[in-house]
């Protein structure tokens, strides 16, 4: 026995290997199921006392030995362990970075927030996940308003006298601005919303809104008429015009919802516009004097309008997507169309 643990010693220590697969068969030689170290310890296993004790630390020693000389082995042709197989090809083309591109909701929102900036509007942001009271009792929403039923709105905590909610506009970041900002106030909001919607090819329960509010002393229903004209030739060109529908928001009075022409067809009606020659783009009104109120700005000194539009819908009318669920599925397909409108 020991004079086999000494060859075996020599042996394992004298090893050269010059790749991985000559390491692992070494390995298998010598400490494998039935390697020659292995074979040495089932023959230490059925001796008697005297012999364990004679053999048992050279035995270990071997063993241990072995294993540190395959980890050496190991680690010394791990560098080169293709040198086996084909070198690579050093004059094959490289694999090219894709460059990503902004979504199509974000880039209409900058081009929302940026024409708005140029009409000197600061851009205030809020919470998603709000309170009743910032979504709706500020805005003038009466307690039994079919809007604050389970069926619309996500509820975080209902039962509470002021639950939290999932905000369902971003009405609720100007309600914050009314509260802090200085009079008179020109903030944009834009943000993401929920709605308890099916999802549909024009629904979602996830979308994006950028909601405006301006007040001041003596701002007027012609003041609102100009500033959403003006923005719609900016967003859909100079030769954009505009109508107003009478509406109803519970924090707007008078309210309105806002048409332009469609630009795809000039007002000769096209299957987008639906014949119609008008496409419905954002919500509208003065601010209700008992919004201001609830948020202490005297009502009687100061007055002001609001307006609302969801980015997909708008996104949907620049790009003629016809379904809201390209948005939210990120298929690299659809997301691809708009590397193009990469700004610098
Ligand atoms: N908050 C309204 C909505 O989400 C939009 C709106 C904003 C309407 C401001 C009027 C004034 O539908």
């Amino acid at each position: 026995m020991r004079e086999e643990i000494e060859k075996l010693i020599a042996e394992i220590g004298g090893l050269k290997c010059r790749t991985l697969k000559e390491v692992e068969e070494a390995r298998v030689r010598f400490l494998g199921k039935k390697g020659e170290v292995t074979k040495l310890f089932d023959e230490f296993r059925a001796m008697d006392k005297e012999a364990k004790k004679e053999f048992g630390r050279a035995l270990n020693e071997l063993k241990n030995s072995a294993m540190a000389k395959i980890e050496e082995l190991k680690g010394s042709v791990a560098d080169d362990s293709s040198s086996d197989g084909p070198k690579a090809d050093l004059t094959m083309p490289g694999d090219p970075f894709e460059l990503g591109s902004r979504h199509p909701v974000s880039i209409v929102r900058q081009e929302i927030v940026d024409i708005f900036r140029k009409f000197g509007y600061d851009v205030a942001e809020g919470p998603e996940i709000e309170d009743d009271y910032h979504v709706f009792e500020a805005l003038n929403f009466p307690q039994n308003h079919p809007a604050r039923d389970m069926q619309d709105t996500f509820f975080i905590s209902a039962g509470h006298p002021n639950p939290l909610l999932l905000r369902t506009h971003t009405s609720s970041v100007q309600v914050r601005a009314m509260e802090t900002m200085k009079l008179p106030i020109r903030v944009i909001c834009p943000g993401r919303v929920f709605r308890n919607e099916a999802i549909s090819a024009r629904a979602h329960c996830i979308f994006h809104q950028v909601e405006g509010l301006y007040i001041d002393e003596g701002v007027t229903f012609a003041d609102l008429k100009q500033a959403i004209l003006l923005f719609a030739r900016e967003m859909f060109g100079p030769e954009t015009e505009i109508r107003m529908r009478p509406s109803y928001f519970p924090f707007t009075e008078p309210s309105a919802e806002v048409d332009v022409s469609c630009n795809i067809c000039h007002g000769k009606g096209c299957n987008i516009c639906k014949g119609t020659g008008w496409l419905e783009i954002l919500g509208c009104g003065m601010v209700d004097p008992n919004v201001l109120e609830a948020s202490g700005i005297d009502s009687t000194k100061y007055s002001g309008f609001a307006f609302g539009m969801g980015l997909e819908r708008i996104a949907m009318l620049k790009w003629r997507v016809n379904d809201l669920r390209h948005y939210f599925e990120n298929d690299m397909r659809f997301l691809k169309e708009f590397n193009t409108a990469v700004e610098v």
